[in-house]
């Protein structure tokens, strides 16, 4: 099925007149349990639901004007990117979907103050902001969970971030996908902590969407991947229905590393882990060791995320002085 087929039936046929100028905010988020890898690759439905933390005050700002002018511009972070980039062809073909050729171009401004070399997906706020924009800029009123599952047909992690604090994405079995939409999980944890090492600026070689599909092609291994996920995607919900930070950290820490073995165990084989990664993690299982409650998350990159609880910053700092700290709920 295709994307414009899905979402032509939750717009009017006629596009609205735009309004002058709309600006939102999308938080970026991290998996906790990650989505990899795609039943449908146009609309970006996934294998296994997974579940995630959105980063507060980090993710993407991003303002929509319509203009006088035969073609969109797109800026990012106050740069002109060339139409022909894939970063604004992307965001021009998605906006394609929300209106017809007669309706006016548009100025796209995002603005993200994401520490991009941490290996946070940009795309995941990105998208998530872009889809409220547009429909603020056109009067669609849709509902959180269409506009999340129109997230994810930009980018399936975006379907998450369109909410802050924890929250689960449902894998569906619909074909045109409109049951794979994300959901706020109502539970506050203020002494929850992330911590973002950045440990290279090596650029990736294998983006997570070729990653994924590359896993579930060659992986035999990626076989027991939805069953692990599913398994643990219910840990943790009863790990934070609990507070149990044991038993959060201990299941976020064993996804990513299953999810890392498929990676591995792919061919091509993808390790995405530069020799700072591996020493980070023996550092982190020292630390536990010794009795410091930390442990962490990776995604398709080099880079680590630290999960802990308030009472361990201090002495995750002292290890860490890098470490840019995160309290999701600060404003809770
Ligand atoms: C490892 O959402 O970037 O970060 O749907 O192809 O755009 P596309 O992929 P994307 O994949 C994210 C993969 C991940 C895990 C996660 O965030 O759940």
């Amino acid at each position: 099925m295709k994307k414009s087929d899905v979402i032509q039936r939750y717009i009017p046929t006629k596009t609205p007149l735009p309004k002058e100028h709309v600006e939102v905010f999308a938080p970026s988020n991290i998996a906790l349990c990650k989505y990899w890898g795609k039943r449908d690759k146009e609309l970006n439905l996934p294998i296994n639901a997974s579940l995630s933390i959105s980063l507060g005050q980090l993710g993407s700002r991003t303002s929509l004007q319509p203009i006088d002018a035969a073609e969109d511009q797109v800026l990012l972070n106050d740069l002109s990117v060339d139409n022909s980039q894939s970063f604004a062809a992307k965001i021009i073909a998605y906006l394609d979907l929300f209106r017809t050729a007669d309706s006016p171009r548009i100025r796209v401004e995002t603005n993200n103050n994401i520490p991009t070399a941490a290996g946070l997906a940009s795309s995941a706020s990105g998208f998530a902001a872009l889809i409220k924009a547009i429909d603020q800029l056109y009067g669609y009123a849709l509902e959180p969970q269409v506009m999340s599952a129109f997230a994810r047909m930009g980018s399936g992690s975006a379907s998450r971030s369109l909410f802050d604090g924890f929250v689960q994405w449902h894998m569906g079995v619909r074909e045109d996908g409109m049951d794979s939409y994300a959901e706020l999980l109502p539970a506050q944890w203020p002494e929850f902590r992330l911590g973002l090492l950045t440990l290279t600026e090596a650029e990736k070689a294998v983006g997570s969407r070729a990653g994924m599909q590359r896993t579930l092609e060659t992986a035999h291994l990626y076989q027991s991947w939805p069953l692990q996920a599913a398994a643990d995607l219910e840990k943790l919900r009863s790990a934070i229905d609990d507070r149990d930070f044991h038993r959060l950290g201990q299941t976020a820490e064993q996804n990513a590393l299953s999810m890392h073995a498929t990676m591995i165990a792919s061919w091509p084989p993808l390790l995405y882990w530069q020799p700072e990664s591996v020493a980070t993690m023996q550092q982190i299982w020292q630390l536990r060791e010794s009795g410091i409650d930390l442990y962490f998350t990776m995604d398709a990159g080099p880079n680590i995320k630290l999960l802990f609880t308030a009472d361990q910053q201090q002495a995750v700092e002292q290890a860490f002085p890098e470490v840019q700290v995160i309290a999701p709920f600060a404003n809770a």
